[in-house]
């Protein structure tokens, strides 16, 4: 923040300069009438008098916040992983799905069997290339997970049992991904079960706009099975196939930008974030900001445990280090410094102060039109 004028600042306050000084040399700093003092200092003087303090050259903060969106230029731009989001109604095999993909064994371990957070996995296939994958819920109290899965995601896998049909949280699902404008394929799973009807699923889901390729439509419809592992192979070739298309590109030069798909407080390693990376790089000892929470990431760690210094374009990871436990769906990026952060945060709590008391101020006038 730039520097401001004892006399500037004694004028606004509309109390003496000598004032102002006599509280500096209070708080230990020994000023003339004539300097300047810095913008925190300021505000703490300002505080000091019982005034609400707010920053005026707000500009250098929206300046980072711009920066953060600018174009990158073309000649930085490396191809990225695809973001594939899976959603479904519950207990259709959404986890079982991408533990057969991954060879891991989440789905046998969750707490009555329902998913009840995002989980993201990076899934390296034979011919190397990454695909990093969102798990979501399909149980109905976890609308909002749905939606921020599909949110940030590059194509979706709308995952539908065979044997069950489309359900409600089919259709919630497949709203999302309209919504989000994501391009969508079909996996029909449990297709070893008795009873597995896929043309019921493809009729149902043309009922909804929905029409399968074979059926002269443009929805590219799998039939799987989670548990012999039948058709993965095809779905894992769809879905290059349909990022492909996509020519998904990022900077990984740039300073860190991500989405905090999900936080919590560790016991043991305080604030951990799930950080989803849209763009750039984040490393080890960088400066985040997230909401009004800073912090400097004490820790890179993937979703086997195990540690790393950086972390690009499309990677999901934990990040440890910051100062409270930020909330989900918000945007996370890298700063200069770490004052820049405070700067950052101490903006946007400004802003956040004003719209409440805008807000409070619209409602007491409503109140007070209401009762004339
Ligand atoms: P939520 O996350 O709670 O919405 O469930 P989900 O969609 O992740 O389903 P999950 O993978 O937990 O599987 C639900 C049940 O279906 C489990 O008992 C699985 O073993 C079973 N299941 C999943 N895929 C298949 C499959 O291909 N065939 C058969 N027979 N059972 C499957
Ligand atoms: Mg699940």
């Amino acid at each position: 923040t730039d520097p401001i004028l004892i006399s500037e600042l004694a004028n606004r306050m509309a109390i003496k300069s000598a004032e102002v000084v006599k509280k500096l040399f209070e708080m230990g700093m020994m000023v003339t009438l004539n300097e300047g003092i810095d913008g925190e200092t300021a505000v703490l003087i300002v505080e000091e008098f019982g005034h609400k303090a707010k920053i005026i050259n707000a500009a250098a903060v929206e300046d980072v916040l711009i920066e953060d969106i600018s174009d990158d230029d073309e000649g930085d731009l490396q191809p990225r992983p695809p973001v594939v989001v899976v959603m479904g109604h519950v207990d259709h095999g959404k986890t079982s799905i991408l533990d057969a993909l991954r060879k891991a064994h989440v789905a046998a371990g969750e707490a009555g069997g329902i998913t009840q957070h995002i989980g993201a996995y990076m899934v390296k296939l034979e011919g190397g290339e990454r695909v990093v994958f969102i798990d979501t819920p399909g149980h109905e109290a976890f609308t909002s997970l749905r939606a921020r899965g599909a949110s940030m995601t590059d194509v979706a896998v709308l995952v539908v049992a065979a044997d069950d049909g489309v359900m409600p949280q089919t259709i919630e699902a497949l709203n999302h991904a309209r919504a989000a404008g994501v391009p969508m394929i079909v996996a029909v799973n449990k297709m070893d079960k008795v009873g597995a009807d896929p043309e019921k699923v493809m009729r149902q889901l043309s009922e909804h706009g929905v029409l399968a390729e074979d059926w002269g439509g443009d929805t590219i419809f799998v039939p799987v099975s989670a548990h012999t592992g039948q058709g993965l192979d095809e779905l894992l070739e769809m879905l290059a196939l349909q990022t492909e298309i996509l020519e998904l590109k990022a900077n990984p030069t740039r300073r860190g930008k991500g989405i905090v798909i999900e936080s919590r407080l560790d016991r043991g390693r305080g604030p951990v974030a799930t950080v989803l990376v849209q763009n750039g790089t984040f490393k080890q000892g960088d400066t985040v900001v997230v909401g009004s929470v800073t912090g400097r990431i004490r820790a890179i760690v993937d979703e086997n445990a195990k540690q790393h210094r950086t972390a690009g374009p499309s990677i999901p990871f934990e990040l440890l280090g910051l100062d409270s436990v930020p909330e989900a769906g918000q945007e996370i990026f890298t700063v200069e410094s770490e004052k820049q952060a405070r700067d950052i945060v101490r903006y946007r709590k400004d802003k956040e102060r004003e719209q409440g008391s805008e807000a409070q101020k619209r409602a007491s006038l409503d109140e007070l039109f209401a009762n004339m």
